[in-house]
């Protein structure tokens, strides 16, 4: 079974997304490390094989059509954030844009209509409410626990125990 050039491109586009989320959770992760974010690194460290586990996942689908999924470059990511806040909230925003580009290649699925990728692209959307949710539960922590030294360090172990436990 073959995929129409459209979808094609939209996934290919998506693989792209997944590559460049997982680079900037590597950045995300080394920023963690060496400021002293053990948990963060630790947590961060484990997204980014998610995502490249996500990138395979959309590979492999289309390579078991027969469709050879174009692996790509993506440029070198530009983490460089004021505070572990700040680095968790622009991953709330990397999140967000990941979930517009499912909906949108989901959307593209029932128009033309392309059903043999529905299956998966609505995996990904519950996985995307998944991420999001993951990431708002944490940056809330920051209204609850507070933003002194001692309430971060205590959110960066949050973030410790939370690796793997997703
Ligand atoms: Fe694969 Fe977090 O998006």
């Amino acid at each position: 079974m073959k995929l129409s050039d459209e979808m094609t491109t939209a996934l290919n586009d998506h693989i792209t997304l997944e590559l460049a989320a997982s680079q900037f959770y590597l950045s995300a992760a080394g920023w963690c490390e060496v400021s002293g974010y053990d948990g963060g690194a630790a947590y961060l460290y484990a997204q980014a094989d998610e995502e490249r586990a996500h990138m395979l996942k959309i590979i492999k689908f289309m390579n078991s059509l027969g469709v050879r999924a174009a692996i790509p470059a993506v440029p070198q990511p530009d983490v460089n954030p004021e505070s572990l806040e700040n680095l968790l909230s622009m991953s709330l925003a990397n999140e967000q844009s990941v979930t517009a580009s499912i909906n949108n290649t989901l959307s593209l699925a029932y128009k033309l209509p392309e059903y043999s990728v529905i299956d998966l692209l609505e995996w990904f959307a519950t996985e995307q409410v998944h991420e999001e949710t993951k990431f708002e539960a944490i940056l809330q922590k920051f209204d609850t626990i507070g933003r002194d030294g001692l309430a971060v360090a205590e959110i960066d172990k949050i973030l410790a125990s939370s690796t793997g436990g997703e």
